[in-house]
């Protein structure tokens, strides 16, 4: 038998939403932190969404999953939060067909601010936060500067769905398997304007620009990683839900487990000037995760055409910022 370590205290937001109905079960049956970690659920949602949330318990209960300890119910982010390990923040409005995700942030940006003022009062001081709920990276900016009691570098915005996007687009054009490609990022914000970048990218250990038309890349690879997001909600009628859980897990596991040996991932993160972007920004960039910690990788060759797309999503970034001023000031 594996000896069992004590238990963590998972908060997820949003728990009765489309994502945690896939999120809450890879969650309480180990895939998150492994088949010796216990672990304690933390579930946060409106009054309004209690009844639906009630069901969830009961089938996450009918699963009789051996490490799921405890599940708590909460409505109140200052109950919801506390002592928690971790935090997924993923309630929030999801955007409809012909939406951009900076729309939302009128009705979003406020549930950052509450739930990271809950989070700097009651937490577990290394609490690691991981913001979906859209518009992301400023939602994350939000959240940060609404807990100025927590390191700033415990927070971070899920861009891993777009890294994964890329990721399985490349692979399939170079007919690979996903674990042969290396070094994929996904740069700026989750939006039209994230860029995903080839050019460091390692298809079995070769620059995957080697063996990709450049062409392919400018036309095909990277609109349809930009708008794959409004794709599905065009087609499926709700946006991603299933692949955004999925990417949670991975954002998740990587920060705490580290990445591979030669390998790196994409997470937006509040930037200290890195690559020229402005201080202060919630940006993605490739990071390298080791002890629970991660870094910007450094000093990566950035041509002039990828220099404009880093631009471009940083000035994006600068509107949405401008856009939630009065969410930013002390209290
Ligand atoms: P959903 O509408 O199915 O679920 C959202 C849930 O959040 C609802 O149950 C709602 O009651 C709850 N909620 C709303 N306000 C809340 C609050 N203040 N506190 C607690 N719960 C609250 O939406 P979904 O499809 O699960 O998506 C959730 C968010 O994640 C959306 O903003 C969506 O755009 C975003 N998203 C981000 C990514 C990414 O890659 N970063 C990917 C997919 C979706
Ligand atoms: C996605 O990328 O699928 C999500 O951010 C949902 C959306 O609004 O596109």
């Amino acid at each position: 038998m594996i000896p069992m370590k004590t238990p963590v205290r998972i908060a997820v937001t949003g728990a009765a939403g489309q994502i945690n109905y896939s999120l809450l079960f890879r969650i309480a049956s180990g895939e998150l932190f492994g088949p010796d970690q216990p672990i304690i659920l933390h579930l946060l949602e409106i009054p309004q969404a209690m009844q639906h949330l009630q069901a969830i318990v009961m089938e996450l209960e009918d699963c009789a999953y051996p490490l799921l300890f405890a599940i708590q119910l909460s409505d109140d982010p200052n109950e919801a939060f506390r002592d928690v390990d971790y935090a997924f923040l993923i309630g929030a409005r999801p955007r409809g067909p012909g939406m951009k995700r900076a729309d939302l942030l009128d009705a979003n940006a406020q549930i950052f601010a509450t739930q990271a003022q809950a989070l700097n009062q009651y937490a577990h001081r290394n609490v690691k936060v991981l913001v979906c709920g859209n518009p992301a990276n400023t939602n994350c900016l939000v959240a940060i500067a609404n807990a100025p009691d927590l390191n700033p570098g415990n927070f971070s915005a899920m861009t891993r769905l777009d890294h994964n996007r890329a990721i399985s687009m490349l692979a399939k054009q170079c007919g690979v398997l996903t674990s042969d490609i290396k070094c994929m990022t996904v740069w700026g914000n989750h939006s039209c304007t994230q860029y995903p970048d080839v050019y460091h990218a390692k298809v079995k250990g070769k620059p995957a620009i080697q063996l990709i038309d450049e062409q392919w890349v400018t036309e095909t690879f990277i609109p349809t990683i930009q708008f794959r997001g409004a794709e599905i909600i065009k087609i499926r009628g709700q946006s991603s839900a299933a692949s955004a859980a999925n990417a949670a897990i991975d954002h998740m596991r990587t920060w705490v487990n580290g990445t591979g040996h030669g390998d790196w991932v994409s997470m937006a993160v509040q930037t200290d000037g890195h690559y020229g972007i402005s201080k202060g920004l919630v940006f993605s960039y490739p990071v390298i995760c080791q002890n629970g910690d991660y870094e910007i990788v450094q000093n990566l060759e950035i041509n002039k055409i990828s220099r404009q797309r880093l631009k471009q999503s940083e000035k994006e970034l600068l509107e949405e910022r401008k856009q939630v001023k009065n969410l930013l000031l002390p209290s």
